[in-house]
Parts: C-alpha cells; structure tokens; sequence
C-alpha cells in the first residue's frame, strides 16, 4: 500500500430535518450574503425552494439567486454566476441540487477569487487546478449519484463540441453538505437509476487497481457498499419513497468519492469509463450514469482480454461482489460481468450504445476525444483503437 494522506475537510449533516442548521452554520461561516444555485425548478415544485427560503429568513441571511443550471453544467451559468456572486457582493454560495448544480458552484466558488478567466482553472497535467482561493460553498443535496456533496472535482461543459472538463482541488470540498434523503423521493425513475449507476461505477472505477497494491481495507469496504447499492436500487424503484433506501443509496453516493477513499494507497487516477463516458454526454447530452453503464460490460471484457493477468480482480469482483459462485476464475469473472448486465437491465438502462441513439459513425470521434489528454487507465493502457473496440462492442 503507498504512502497516502486522507482529509474530508467536509461535514456532512445527514438525515431527516437537518435542514435546520443551514442559517446559523452559514453563520458560521462569516456568510451574510447568499449567492442561492439551483437548476430547472424541481425544487420549487417539491418544496425544497421554501423550505431553503424559511431558513435564511430566520437567520436573516440576505440572497440573491442563480437558476437554471442544466444538466451537464455549462460554463455559461458558471459565468452568470460568478457575475451575479460579484455584482451583489455576495460571501457565501449555497448550491441547491444534484450534481449539476453543486458543480457550476465548485466553479463558481473558484471563478470570483479568481482574476483571468474561470476555464483556466481546469485541472493541468499533473490533473490538479491551479487554485489559490474559493468562496465557501455548503450544498443541499436533491438527488443521490455524483458524490459531488462530499468531493473536491467538479465537471464543467465547455465550448461549440460540449467538451466536458474537470476542476479538482481540496479548497472545493463544500464547507458542508445537508443530505436529507427525503429531498430525494421526487427525483424521477430516469435520474435516480442513472444516479445508481455512477455511485456503481465510482466504486467500480476504484476497485479495478492492480492486485499488487494490497489495500485490503478500501478494498473489502468498496464490495460491501457496492453490495448495498446493488441490492437496495430495486427497492427504489418499487418505492420511490422508501426512506431507508433513500438513505443507503444517498450515503453510498458520498461515501464512494469522500476523500477518494477508495482509491488511497493506490497509484494514479485511473477512471477510464468517466473519460470515455463524457464523450458521449459532450456528443449526445446523455445522462452521465447511462453512459457509464453503457461502457462497463464492453471495457471488462476488453480488459480481461488484453490484459488478461488481471482475471483474479474481476473474479473476486464476481463472487464477493455479484455472489457468482463458481471455481474456475475465467467462468467466473463472465458470470460476474453478465449479473451486471441482468443487474443495469433490472434498473432500465439502456443496453446499447444503439438503443441510446448512438451513431456508429460517432464513434471514432468520441475515442480520438476520449484520449486526447493521454491515454486512459491503470489495468490496461486505452489509446484511441482501444476506446473504439469497447465502444464498438458496447455498440
Ligand atoms: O434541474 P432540476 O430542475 O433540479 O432537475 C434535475 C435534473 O433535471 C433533477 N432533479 C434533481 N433533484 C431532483 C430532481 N428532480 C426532482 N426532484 C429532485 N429532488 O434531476 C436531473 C438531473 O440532475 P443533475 O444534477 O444533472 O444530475 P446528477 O446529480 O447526476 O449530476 C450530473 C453531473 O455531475 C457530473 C456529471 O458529469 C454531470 O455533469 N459529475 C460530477 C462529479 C463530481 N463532482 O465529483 C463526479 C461524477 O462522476 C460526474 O462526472
Ligand atoms: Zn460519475
């Protein structure tokens, strides 16, 4: 195991009503200005907005407001924001949302303590942002999926191709999170599957290391929360408000990206479905989680034969994880890799890059894309011929 240091500066208040401290920790804070971002108005529909709205009014916290971040954030809203944070001397951003949101305000909290423009604060080689300052940020979380309330990375679409860039640095953890899972009943069937998806795949992304690091630990606690997410997804789906799930699936969304504990003691950033999968969001405006479930089954295949001396992480991914019983660690890993196509299916994904109106002739655009900051991934090395094949197959 390498030398690692760990750090989630970010308090996370959980459960139901603990919307109630919001007022006095802005407080304390120094915040006394505002600066309220939310997307396309669910949360004026499900009451989130008012119940927001009542707790500044009694701490007496003055606002101003940024609305309609879209999926996928633009930078386009985190320069309206950035303005409006500016113009109306605001000190302190309260991001109101699902990922979307609470990333154009990582963005955004970066962008006013910043003078030349916000893009050049995407990460540099060494995959870090160049960040000297942010505003404080707290979130409240509507929707469970990126792990944003509890990370330090926020992803930005920029420019006529959509392309979607990182920011990532410690100074954009929020300074808190309310994550109360009852804010996620109203999330409809589409976003809260597709949400189920990404938290699988940043558990996914972080499990598939090289055997040699011997990180036991992140290792056994990765399967277990991915066993929770695997198994309470159905339970959502035949009761929205199921509150004890709600609960598992929002904790296991923060949880799979606090402090990338997953990934401590391990080399490198690996991540290969995320670069090949924003690609398809940058193209098509997919939904994140779809594009990752989409990818996995092609590049695990991909990776087992290409570098096929990885086989035991994909058998024990198959049998602690899937529950494959079965010797033979080759049989074995295909079973794994076909209970998590039954298990995408079970939650409505869709099952190829086809049935997602996918143009085939895209895909060579979208791998030369993918890899144009370098190659992709740690088990085997992805160039441009490599994120075809698996998007062929996935085709
Ligand atoms: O915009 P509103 O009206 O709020 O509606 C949203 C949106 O349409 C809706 N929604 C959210 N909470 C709701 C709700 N509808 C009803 N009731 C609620 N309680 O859901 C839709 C999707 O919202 P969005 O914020 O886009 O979803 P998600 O949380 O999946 O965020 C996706 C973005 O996060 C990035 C993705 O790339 C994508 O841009 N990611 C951020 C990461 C990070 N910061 O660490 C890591 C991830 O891998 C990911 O890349
Ligand atoms: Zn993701």
């Amino acid at each position: 195991m390498d030398n690692f240091v760990y750090n989630i500066p970010t308090i996370a208040y959980f459960g139901k009503g603990q919307i109630n401290v919001l007022g006095e920790t802005i407080k304390t804070h120094d915040g006394s200005k505002v600066l309220l971002a939310y997307g396309g108005g669910s949360i004026k529909r499900n009451g989130i907005y008012d119940a927001t709205l009542e707790q500044l009014r009694k701490a007496d916290l003055e606002h101003v407001e940024l609305s309609g971040i879209k999926p996928n954030p633009r930078i386009e809203s985190v320069q309206e924001g950035i303005n409006l944070y500016r113009e109306n001397n605001c000190d302190f951003i309260l991001a109101v949302g699902g990922g979307s949101t609470l990333d154009a305000c990582k963005a955004i909290a970066a962008g006013v303590k910043y003078d030349g423009p916000v893009t050049d604060l995407f990460v540099n080689e060494s995959g870090v942002s160049d960040i000297a300052a942010a505003a404080p940020l707290a979130t409240i979380l509507t929707m469970a999926g990126t792990g944003s309330e509890l990370d330090m990375g926020a992803v930005i679409t920029v420019g006529e191709d959509h392309k979607k860039k990182v920011l990532m640095h410690p100074l954009l953890n929020p300074k808190f999170s309310i994550l109360d899972p009852e804010y996620t009943y109203t999330v409809p069937e589409h976003h809260s599957m597709a949400g189920v998806a990404d938290i699988l795949c940043h558990l996914m992304e972080q499990y598939f290391t090289p055997e040699v690091h011997n990180t036991k630990v992140q290792d056994r606690m990765n399967e277990g929360v991915m066993k929770v997410v695997i198994e309470d997804a159905p339970k959502i789906l035949a009761d929205p408000q199921d509150y004890d799930a709600r609960a598992n699936i929002m904790w296991a969304s923060s949880m799979a990206l606090a402090g990338f504990q997953f990934m401590l003691g391990k080399p490198g950033f690996p991540f290969p479905l995320h670069g090949m999968g924003h690609e398809l969001s940058s193209m098509y405006d997919m939904t994140h989680g779809h594009t990752l479930a989409l990818l996995t089954p092609s590049w695990m295949r991909y990776t087992l034969l290409t570098a096929p001396e990885h086989l035991p992480v994909f058998a024990r991914f198959a049998r602690n994880v899937m529950d494959v019983q079965e010797a033979d660690d080759a049989k074995a890993a295909e079973a794994g890799i076909k209970k998590l196509e039954v298990f995408y299916a079970s939650i409505k994904m869709p099952a190829s890059l086809r049935d997602a109106d996918v143009k085939q002739e895209d895909l060579e655009v979208m791998a030369e894309k993918a890899v144009e900051r370098g190659n992709l991934g740690i088990l085997t090395s992805i160039g441009k011929e490599d994120a075809l094949q698996i998007m062929e197959d996935a085709f």
